[in-house]
């Protein structure tokens, strides 16, 4: 099988790469760095550090996870210092950098975009499908269902940045075929636009543990990843390569577990994969451990 692949015109040796969510400092960066992961997603990062939700905020099981962090990171001033020593770690290897940024407006997206181009990562993923913002007991909006919203993100980044960055867009599950369908077609009018990674987790999920909710923030509102976000993760994907032009690849993440379900995503449409939930529970020898599964696939 074929292992080499590309995402944004940027070669990756193989599909497999860690999601967003998992990598926040320094150390972790390097450490991905070192390990069999075809490249190093940053993040997400916003403008200000945010110490994220207090509490239990993540929890897994067999068929699935559930987070509530609450978008914890060190905030613009930390990456400005940081990101340069990423990139390095990352291309020491010979991956790219990814950073995954998440901003309160579309200025805060262009900001965010344009630092952390400048301080050497080679793709950008915005992150319009966070579901664990609450302000003053309210929950803050999902961007990405709103295509309106999108395209005004997708406007004040390319000013920012220009029409030749290199930048993906990170969507959350859509249920409506039809909505899936109008903001891919915003994406795909977007010249920043080079790819899309589908899907983030589905948000709001909920899961108890004896008479509590296993996540204590958010009145126990989680976004749902691991095994039981495979086959909608699927779903969406192959929607997706439907949907949009050729040239705009489809990272595909959401419950990859064993090689099989990368083999799953590329052949649904997927260029290239990631993963979260597998990675926390098993580090970074995952990557080798899913490769050797992958390979080993009878007529892949
Ligand atoms: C968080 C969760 C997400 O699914 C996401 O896209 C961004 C942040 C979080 O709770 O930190």
């Amino acid at each position: 099988m074929e292992l080499q692949t590309e995402i944004a015109g940027i070669a990756l040796d193989h599909p497999l790469m860690n999601a967003a969510g998992t990598c926040k400092l320094l150390e972790e960066a390097q450490a991905l760095s070192r390990s069999a992961a075809a490249a190093v997603m940053v993040g997400s990062i916003t403008l200000q550090p945010r110490s994220g939700h207090s509490g239990n905020v993540y929890w897994s099981g067999a068929h699935y996870s559930l987070n509530s962090l609450g978008l914890p990171n060190r905030g613009a001033e930390y990456y400005q210092k940081v990101l340069p020593q990423m990139a390095d770690a990352a291309h020491q290897e010979g991956k790219p950098l990814f950073v995954s940024v998440a901003g309160f407006s579309p200025r805060e997206y262009a900001e965010l975009a344009n630092l952390a181009f400048e301080k050497g990562a080679d793709l950008v993923e915005l992150n319009l499908s966070c579901p664990n913002v609450w302000r003053s007991g309210a929950q803050e909006r999902v961007i990405c269902f709103s295509s309106a919203l999108v395209a005004k993100v997708l406007r004040r980044v390319e000013e920012r940045v220009g029409p030749e960055a290199k930048v993906a867009a990170k969507l959350s599950p859509f249920s409506d075929p039809l909505a899936l369908a109008k903001v891919a077609e915003v994406l795909s009018r977007s010249k920043i636009i080079k790819a899309v990674t589908a899907v983030n987790t589905f948000p709001n999920a909920l899961g108890y543990a004896g008479e509590e909710p296993v996540i204590s923030a958010g009145d126990g509102f989680a976004g749902l990843g691991g095994p039981a976000l495979k086959p909608i993760g699927l779903g969406q994907v192959r929607q997706l390569r439907r949907l949009l032009p050729d040239y705009i690849q489809i990272i595909g993440v959401g419950g990859i577990t064993h090689g099989q379900d990368i083999w799953e995503y590329l052949k649904s449409g997927a260029a290239a994969t990631q993963v979260a939930t597998a990675y926390l529970e098993r580090q970074e020898r995952v990557f080798s451990a899913l490769l050797g599964e992958l390979l080993e696939i009878p007529g892949a």
